[in-house]
């Protein structure tokens, strides 16, 4: 028998879910119980969990598979590469690479063709005040559009290129080539269907740069229209983090913004690991033709 309480936090997302003690293995009552409360939440918060990163790992390998962070291999934890480090405490001596972690609103790793399933992100440390994350249901970004503007977005594939990532070019050169390397702009739909719930969300985010087949000045004003309607108020969840808090985000259907709103020179230390996404995309064969209906033929899945 479990013991699991969900209490909703918002409207359009987030809930918090008491009775678990998230260091110890789940049952599969429980993990199908937290499975449906983060179907109907998509943001899910788990106060007081303690977790070691080999915790947090199993963990988030109940909900989904294990994400490894090849594409961005550099902010990991030194012993577990499954555990990524958003901190802004130095790393070897030197100012942490993931200090301005998450400023954009986006999907994590939605530059690779496996956007993540999901994500758990971990508070280790935090400042006195502000450092919120906040979360956007794109259901809701999706299902409030006009019946034709929604005709037009289903048809719609989007090129998420990471070099969007606020602040990317500021980080350490040799980093950045390697990064933009593995990393080559992608092409995926812009209206996805989930996999488990059916419901159509809006694939957007502030790291598109174009829509295939359309040029960036094209593409710049509706993406700016998009933007702006998807992250709405009344769409968001805004996190206010407690020391120790797990909070676990269904990538699939919800945006996040990590927020600067905080003393930078206090703390804010947290682990993160992410479940791998479905295999999905295509790359452009050449940055120069984005935006012709020919870069978009050469698939690469
Ligand atoms: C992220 O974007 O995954 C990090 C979010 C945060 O640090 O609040």
């Amino acid at each position: 028998m479990s013991n699991i309480e969900v209490r909703p936090l918002g409207y359009a997302a987030g809930a918090e879910v008491l009775g678990l003690d998230l260091r110890k293995p789940l049952s599969s009552t429980e993990v199908d119980q937290v499975n449906a409360a983060w179907h109907q939440h998509l943001v899910l918060v788990f106060p007081g969990q303690d977790l070691t990163p080999p915790q947090l790992i199993e963990f988030t390998g109940k909900l989904g598979d294990i994400e490894r962070n090849e594409n961005v291999p550099y902010y990991r934890h030194p012993e577990y590469p499954e555990v990524l480090l958003v901190t802004n405490k130095q790393v070897n001596g030197k100012p942490s690479q993931t200090r301005n972690t998450g400023r954009n609103w986006h999907a994590d790793l939605s530059y690779t063709d496996r956007p993540a399933k999901g994500s758990v992100l971990m508070c280790k440390e935090k400042p006195d005040v502000g450092g919120d994350t906040m979360f956007a249901n794109m259901y809701m970004a999706y299902e409030t559009l006009s019946p034709i503007m929604q005709k037009f977005v289903d048809g719609l594939e989007a090129v998420h290129d990471i070099t969007l990532i606020k602040g990317f070019n500021r980080r350490d050169p040799a980093q950045v080539a390697d990064l933009k390397a593995k990393n080559p702009p992608i092409v995926h739909p812009l209206v996805r269907v989930h996999p488990d719930t059916g419901r159509k969300s809006l694939f957007v985010s502030e790291r598109v740069r174009n829509f295939v087949g359309m040029t960036e000045e094209e593409s710049q004003p509706i993406l700016d229209f998009l933007n702006m309607h998807a992250t709405s108020p009344e769409f968001v969840y805004r996190h206010r983090w407690n020391l120790n808090d797990v909070v676990m985000w269904d990538n699939r259907c919800t945006l996040h913004i990590a927020l600067k709103d905080f003393d930078q020179s206090q703390p804010r230390h947290m682990m993160r690991c992410s479940m791998l996404g479905e295999k999905s995309g295509y790359v452009l064969p050449d940055e120069h033709e984005e935006g012709s209906a020919k870069s978009a033929l050469v698939a690469v899945s």
